[in-house]
């Protein structure tokens, strides 16, 4: 294979984002694809809880605009909000045509809720909605002569001249070679930044690379303190990253303290139903004041056959660890789910530098503001990889591609100290948790920012002189993020949804958006 490969079109993931957006480009343009992992390895895929759109005829569009609106605290853009809100019925057909069947009862939709809706508005798959919805599009991908899938090949950085992307560097990590990928367009759809933190629901792939490669391209990075803790990940310990998701508070579900005792009431009159900010601070509160290692979600209330139909995946994950969730209490504790944050972009989702689009988790929208409402991430996502396919589909392609030179290795040697990465991967990791987690505090945001720059230093003197791989690109990746989430997190001086600060406890009357560039 070349080191020099020319496409139309570059897209970086393959997670909903990144497939809806090329199926919806035209078929007459070159499309590479590419995955750093597996095809299907990559949050999309572990979605549980389904995509909210206003289906039920008891629901209309205002009420999603202003559930959206309160659920961010105000910070989303209105605009943006009501754009995704009205488009957010014809995703659902969108993914219907690429094959999703949406479970059904009684011949219609049926619609589950989550934290902050006041309508049942989440159309899903039973307990596999991500699951789903990613099998469906990537065998319609499949069936397309123009696009051209990379499995095993990760993005370095992007390619840019004179303020315009023109693709990536790439690693094939089965040759260890950096190649070309020259594009007049390129989409960023890399997913969030959640493994900045040790415990997380997500996969191994959610290291901020979309996120830190358009910063070092110059990029607008906006709110990137607004990491979403989900409340309900399963508490065992050879549980890895497993969601309980918030579909079943959505059915009535109830957080107990070990001794059984309902204890949502002190917090918020939603009870089990507040947003996630507010259920989440609120475990955080009681396990650290009484010392617990987890809480409790209760829905053995429910028959056993409801529960298997409902929720397969999650009654089938806990029954291997011994827990039969009809009889039994689930053990649950918080952990880093969402990234609201992201590369900033328009309504075509388009970043600041030309030529470069960012879709799905890594993108900021305006939609989410200082938190995320359940199910509105597959919503955002399918919507704008659609109008962003439709912005790249009007774009010339007939002028030349440009030169880059090739990737120069002949500075750098086979590294023998490989223990480093994954030891400052895993200091950064330890550092986010305890110090930039669900609440924090001036000294802890400064220590944070202090053994951070440290870190950073090493991992860019260990750049600069060793052979790059896969872990070391990752670890190059979530140093950047994690930085620019602390940078983020402390310049922001007041609490709002997902950012709160022990030294600024109240919400600021000036709403404004964090924006950090390098
Ligand atoms: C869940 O099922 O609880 C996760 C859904 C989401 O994060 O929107």
């Amino acid at each position: 294979m070349s080191a020099q490969q020319h496409f139309d079109v570059l897209i970086i993931g393959t997670g909903s984002a990144g497939l809806m957006s090329a199926l919806q480009l035209s078929n007459d343009l070159s499309v590479a694809l590419i995955a750093k992992d597996k095809l299907l390895e990559g949050s999309s895929y572990y979605a549980q809880g389904g995509v909210s759109a206003v289906l039920d005829i008891a629901d209309n569009f205002q009420s999603h605009i202003s559930d959206t609106l309160s659920t961010g605290c105000h910070l989303g853009d209105e605009k943006v909000i009501r754009f995704m809100v009205e488009h957010a019925p014809d995703a659902i057909q969108s993914l219907e045509q690429a094959g999703v069947i949406f479970t059904q009862e009684k011949d219609r939709y049926h619609l589950t809720t989550e934290g902050g809706h006041s309508n049942r508005r989440v159309a899903h798959v039973a307990d596999k909605t991500g699951q789903s919805i990613q099998m469906n599009l990537l065998k319609s991908v499949r069936k397309k002569d123009n696009i051209h899938l990379f499995e095993n090949f990760i993005a370095v950085d992007l390619l840019t001249k004179n303020n315009q992307c023109h693709g990536a560097y790439v690693l094939n990590k089965s040759s260890h070679k950096v190649e070309n990928f020259i594009a007049h367009q390129t989409v960023i759809a890399t997913g969030g930044a959640s493994k900045s933190y040790l415990y997380t629901s997500n996969p191994d792939t959610s290291t901020g690379d979309g996120i830190a490669m358009a910063y070092r391209a110059q990029c607008n990075i906006v709110n990137m303190e607004f990491t979403q803790f989900h409340p309900t990940c399963l508490y065992h310990p050879h549980a890895k990253s497993f969601l309980i998701s918030e579909a079943l508070r959505g059915e009535g579900a109830k957080l107990t303290l070990p001794n059984g005792d309902a204890f949502m009431h002190k917090y918020d009159d939603r009870l089990e139903l507040a947003p996630r900010d507010i259920v989440a601070r609120a475990i955080d509160s009681e396990m650290k004041e009484n010392g617990f290692d987890c809480v409790y979600l209760d829905i053995s209330f429910k028959e056993r056959a409801w529960i298997q139909a409902h929720f397969p995946t999650i009654d089938d994950k806990c029954a291997s660890f011994g827990i039969d969730i009809s009889q039994q209490p689930i053990p649950v504790v918080p952990a880093a789910h969402y990234t609201c944050g992201g590369i900033q972009t328009d309504l075509n989702a388009r970043s600041n530098l030309n030529n470069l689009y960012a879709v799905g988790e890594v993108a900021h929208t305006g939609v989410h503001g200082a938190n995320r409402m359940a199910s509105n991430s597959l919503s955002e996502c399918i919507v704008f990889a659609k109008t962003c396919a439709q912005h790249i589909n009007q774009q010339p392609f007939k002028q030349p591609y440009p030169d880059f030179d090739n990737w120069d290795a002949s500075k750098v040697s086979l590294s023998k100290e490989k223990v480093m990465v994954s030891h400052l991967w895993d200091d950064i990791r330890r550092i986010m948790w305890n110090f930039v987690g669900i609440v924090r505090s001036n000294k802890r945001l400064h220590t944070a920012q202090m053994r951070l720059t440290q870190i950073q230093n090493e991992v860019d003197e260990y750049y600069r002189s060793y052979l790059i791989s896969s872990d070391l690109i990752e670890l190059r990746n979530l140093i950047t993020t994690a930085q620019i989430i602390v940078k983020s997190a402390i310049s922001r001086t007041e609490s709002r949804g997902l950012h709160y600060n022990i030294d600024y406890p109240n919400t600021s009357d000036i709403i404004k958006n964090t924006t950090i560039k390098l």
